[in-house]
């Protein structure tokens, strides 16, 4: 499988096809060797566009541009042979309009690879969906708390609780009828969550919305440990990978400094001995 493969072992229908069986297993990626690692163990590879907090040290999601999006899609479509890439459209990239949706993300599309894309919004953004699906561009979804509009939220809240729970449920039904191939749920609360899978027949994929999801998805680096201050509720850590390589960092400086690094067996002799 290569980046200029028109075919892909995975495909949005495959994904779709998976509406309630073995739950769909989905991680962030943004550089080829992790989506290497992904790619052994997951159906979907996103690269999201938390790529702007997690590898750029934006304060949101907000600064995330084209480029960005496409310089670390075209690197994890490298790395990933089997999972099925998606590409975050960045904020700004498609709320104007349905041409210029689609415009960008046939732009991604064909600069990454990737066979598809994902958009945040519900109703509002049912007119774009269909645009873009009947376009040849699949479109994964993503409602509930959609962080580009975090300033609109008022935060990182919790979304679909009270009055606020028809609404996401109606956002989840104008995905699905527009012609999303799946749906992120994010910070939805549990039983919500559970009933819009029940009610979709297209995938569920849940960060934050609980078990009862067609899937999961999480940030790669947040489920590695690789922060030390950032632990969200929703975020199991299946490594402390930030810890370690904070004491390798701390070895190798000390080793540096009392000269025990690099020893004889890391460096290169004057002289080649002579094999007798
Ligand atoms: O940007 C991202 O990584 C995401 C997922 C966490 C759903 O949108």
């Amino acid at each position: 499988m290569s980046a200029t493969s028109p075919v892909r072992p995975v495909l949005p229908p495959d994904i779709r096809a998976r509406k309630g069986g073995e739950p769909l297993v989905v991680l962030t990626a943004y550089s080829t060797p992790v989506a290497r690692l992904v790619d052994a163990h997951c159906d979907v590879v996103l690269v999201g566009d938390s790529v702007g907090m997690v590898i750029h040290g934006l304060p949101s999601t907000l600064g995330v541009t084209m480029e960005m999006m496409i310089l670390h899609g075209r690197a994890v479509v490298r790395g990933a042979q089997k999972a099925m890439p998606v590409i975050d459209m960045p904020f700004g990239s498609y709320e104007e309009g349905k041409e210029q949706a689609f415009r960008n993300a046939a732009r991604l599309m064909a600069e990454t690879g990737a066979p598809a894309v994902k958009l945040e919004g519900g109703q509002h953004m049912a007119e774009t969906i269909a645009f873009l699906t009947a376009r040849g561009v699949p479109v994964m979804a993503h409602v509930g708390l959609t962080p580009q509009a975090v300033n609109t939220f008022g935060g990182y809240k919790v979304v679909g609780r009270g009055e606020e729970a028809e609404k996401v449920m109606a956002d989840a039904r104008a995905v699905e009828e527009a012609g999303a191939f799946s749906v992120v749920l994010e910070k939805v609360p549990v039983g919500l969550a559970a009933r819009i899978t029940q009610a979709l027949t297209i995938p569920t994929i849940g960060i934050g919305a609980g078990v009862r999801c067609d899937g999961q998805v999480l940030v790669v680096d947040d489920m590695l440990g690789l922060f030390t201050d950032f632990r969200p509720k929703f975020v199991k850590r299946y490594a402390e990978l930030g810890k370690t390589a904070d004491e390798a960092i701390a070895a190798y400086a000390a080793e540096v400094r009392s000269r025990a690094f690099p020893a004889a067996e890391h460096s290169f002799a004057d002289e080649v001995p002579v094999k007798k």
